[in-house]
């Protein structure tokens, strides 16, 4: 799923992504959008998005304004990445992208596409939006 949105955000001319497995909280204050992915757990996001961000608003990393959405693949309720959203809006006071993108389980064909747009959508309105 994030290899897809990847690929046609970056597709928007102007825009860099930095796909990462694993980020340091105060590197993401140096990006102008965040894409969280994240599967839902026990009606949950995981431990190292919370933490990400725990550690994130500990050290006062800036990411007030910056644009913010989040997907994940979820077996029946998909809770997560409501959840990450609402960290980002209510905690960091980032500009967020709703709703977010739910795939049920592995991404077929069509998934991916909806992976591919969402990814695009978010990159046009980073771009708008500078
Ligand atoms: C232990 C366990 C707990 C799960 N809890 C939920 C849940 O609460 N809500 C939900 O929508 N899906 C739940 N799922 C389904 C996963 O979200 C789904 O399998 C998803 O595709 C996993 O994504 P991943 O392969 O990227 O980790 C759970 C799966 C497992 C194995």
């Amino acid at each position: 799923m994030a290899e897809a949105v990847a690929e046609e955000a970056k597709a928007v001319q102007g825009i860099e992504v930095e796909p990462s497995y694993y980020v340091e909280p105060e590197t993401i204050g140096s990006f102008d959008a965040i894409i969280v992915g994240t599967p839902t757990y026990h009606h949950d996001t995981t431990v190292d998005i919370k933490r990400l961000f725990e550690e994130a608003a500990s050290q006062n990393v800036a990411l007030k304004g910056k644009i913010a959405a989040a997907f994940g693949s979820y077996g029946w309720s998909g809770e997560a990445p409501k959840l990450v959203l609402e960290i980002m809006k209510n905690r960091f006071e980032m500009q967020t992208s709703e709703p977010p993108l739910l795939i049920r389980y592995t991404p077929d064909q069509a998934g991916l596409e909806k992976c591919r747009d969402f990814g695009k959508r978010i990159a046009e309105r980073l771009i708008h939006a500078t």
